[in-house]
């Protein structure tokens, strides 16, 4: 990978990267159970944006890693990510109907698949992070199992996720909001920045500043979630808009206005480049990936 790539060839490259080895690592649909499999296939390949990978394979970039060494993270924050929208998207959860643009994995199969799917899709993240021989050694592969398996877990998505459910038709604070937020979508977007310096060997200062940088990024990112929940439309954003308005969850646009989210949304950008200040060019595709995160439109 290289450092002068631009942002649209280097992120289609690691789309293409993560595609191809999810493709090789989930079980083919031939297996049996071959409904589970196929199930799991399709709520995985569907076209998300994979910003998760990309900001992998950008984080072990800017600690001088190889691509090869980051492989395995990449794929296991995407399949931790695609479990986390197949359960998201559940009746008892957010109920809802539009994924990525196609029906809801509960939808184009049942609830009972959906589920099963999304835990299937977590097994395969952790056992995926335990492949490899060489680099990242034994030793850090359990540190990243560690680290994935806390941004996860109910310190993490899964508690902010119990979080979101608890705040339906409350008022939080805009504290309260920032921590559920940080801990529904932040948590598993630092994991990945985290877990691709790792990989690539990082040193302890270049991984606390990617720390920083990520826990900016996390938030903008729901941030942005939120905002287009509110001014985009269905068919741009693959899933149904206003959907957060109509189950009455509490949101930075609806706490803050939407001038007041796009102000936060700006100044947590500011905050990520700050914290990548002592980097060169190799962070490049961080700084770009962190304007992409508060100017995507789906
Ligand atoms: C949507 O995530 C859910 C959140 C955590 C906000 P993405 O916007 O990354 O969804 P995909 O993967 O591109 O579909
Ligand atoms: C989803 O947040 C967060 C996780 C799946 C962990 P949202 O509920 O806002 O995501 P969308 O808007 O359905 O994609
Ligand atoms: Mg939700
Ligand atoms: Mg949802
Ligand atoms: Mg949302």
């Amino acid at each position: 990978m290289q450092t002068d790539t631009s942002f649209a060839d280097f992120s289609a490259h690691c789309l293409s990267r993560v595609e191809r080895i999810l493709d090789e690592q989930l079980p083919q649909t031939g297996i049996e159970p071959s409904r589970l499999h196929e199930a799991m296939r399709y709520a995985t390949f569907n076209g998300g944006k994979r910003v998760r990978p990309i900001l992998v394979y950008a984080s072990g970039l800017a600690c001088s890693g190889q691509p090869e060494q980051l492989d395995m993270a990449a794929c296991a924050v995407e399949l931790i990510h695609s479990y986390s929208l197949v359960h998201d998207d559940l009746p008892a959860m957010d109920d809802d109907d539009l994924r990525r643009g196609k029906p809801t994995c509960h939808k184009a199969y049942d609830e009972a698949t959906a589920i099963l799917v999304g835990d299937a899709l977590q097994s395969l993240a952790f056992r995926l992070l335990t492949n490899g021989t060489e680099s990242p050694s034994a030793e850090t592969r359990l540190r990243m199992v560690r680290l994935l398996a806390t941004a996860s877990g109910s310190r993490g998505m899964a508690g902010g996720q119990a979080m979101d459910i608890d705040a339906v038709d409350t008022e939080l604070s805009l504290p309260e909001l920032e921590i559920m937020h940080i801990h529904k979508t932040g948590a598993l977007i630092r994991a990945s920045v985290q877990l691709g310096a790792m990989a690539a060997g990082g040193n302890e200062s270049q991984q606390n500043h990617l720390g920083h940088y990520a826990k900016a990024v996390g938030l903008a990112f729901q941030v942005q979630d939120d905002i287009l929940d509110v001014v985009s439309d269905t068919h741009t954003l693959g899933k149904t808009q206003g959907k957060d308005a109509a189950a009455n969850k509490p949101t930075y646009p609806g706490l803050l206005g939407l001038d007041g989210a796009r102000q936060k949304a700006r100044e947590l950008l500011d905050e990520a480049l700050d914290a990548l200040a002592g980097f060169g060019p190799e962070a490049d595709q961080l700084r770009h990936l962190a304007r992409y995160v508060v100017q995507r439109v789906h």
